[in-house]
């Protein structure tokens, strides 16, 4: 185990009611960038370090999966030079961390459409998604060209084209059935999703999945998001209770009553953060 990994020990939330898959939108690069008076895409570099304490955080603390949405559908329609910025950024990242996150045991998948990638990027992704395939620890599912209500027209394509060749029973139509057709297919819906920069909106993210997440919006830009804020949203999930449409007893609201009585108020996942603050030291 590294230093960095030790010290990340340290900062484990609670190993009960930890979330299986957590959902992460990234959001505040470029904003990010222009309070320091940079470029967006300088944002974007800074976004990577933050990905790299997320991933490396998540997996420490026995995390089973984190899914980072990573570029949109709708991000197509960013400038090009922007557009080709964050996919020398993802080609770089892969790239360095491919070798790292076999270290980590990570698994890697990836969520969207990737025929409109660039040939690099969909080859580097192609070739890593296979290089980590055999490792057993968390997966880290990349959500790249990825809109959600495509996802989910592909997933009904697919099982029209079954009903069509005759393999599938219109009444075999459920939701076990629509999820396995899904990009996600074998992974476990997000408990938590946390999407960074003040944003509260879902974007078009996963929209099947997250019928029963709990949603967490913080204000700091995503290049300031460290493992220490990445802690404290995993232990403000941990005080919500969860019903699942269903009724709490007793025990159940006096657990969270005082959960919530006792909950912090002044954490730094709900601190807007300015120029000024440091980056973590925890971002090797
Ligand atoms: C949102 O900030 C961020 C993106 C659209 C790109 C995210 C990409 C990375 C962090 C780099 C690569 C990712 C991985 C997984 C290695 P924004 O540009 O929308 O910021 P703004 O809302 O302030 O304009």
């Amino acid at each position: 185990m590294t230093e960095i990994e030790r010290s990340l020990q340290e900062l484990a939330p609670a190993r009960q009611n930890l979330p299986r898959h957590i959902a992460i939108i990234m959001d505040g690069n470029g904003r990010w960038a222009k309070l320091r008076g940079m470029p967006r895409v300088f944002g974007h570099q800074r976004g990577v370090d933050a990905v790299r304490g997320v991933v490396r955080a998540a997996s420490v603390w026995g995390i089973e999966a984190l899914t980072l949405f990573a570029f949109s559908e709708e991000n197509w329609g960013r400038p090009r030079a922007e557009v080709s910025a964050i996919f020398k950024i993802l080609n770089q990242y892969i790239m360095k961390e491919r070798e790292e996150l076999k270290r980590q045991n990570v698994r890697l998948r990836v969520m969207g459409d990737l025929t409109r990638l660039p040939e690099q990027t969909a080859t580097l992704i192609r070739d890593a998604v296979s290089y980590l395939s055999e490792c057993s620890g968390m997966t880290l599912n990349v959500g790249i060209s990825y809109g959600s209500r495509s996802e989910i027209i592909n997933s009904c394509r697919s099982i029209a084209q079954g009903v069509r060749e005759g393999t599938i029973e219109p009444d075999e139509i459920d939701e076990t059935l629509f999820e396995s057709r899904l990009d996600t297919a074998g992974l476990p819906d997000p408990d938590l999703v946390i999407r960074t920069s003040g944003e509260q909106r879902v974007s078009n993210f996963m929209l099947w999945q997250i019928s029963y997440a709990e949603f967490l919006f913080s204000p700091v830009f995503w290049p300031d998001f460290n493992e220490e804020i990445f802690a404290e949203a995993i232990t403000e999930f941990q005080r919500r209770a969860r019903r699942f449409g269903k009724i709490p007893d007793e025990t159940e609201l006096a657990s969270v009553r005082s959960n919530r009585d006792s909950a912090p108020v002044d954490t730094k996942l709900h601190q807007a953060q300015t120029s000024s603050s440091a980056p973590s030291d925890l971002h090797a």
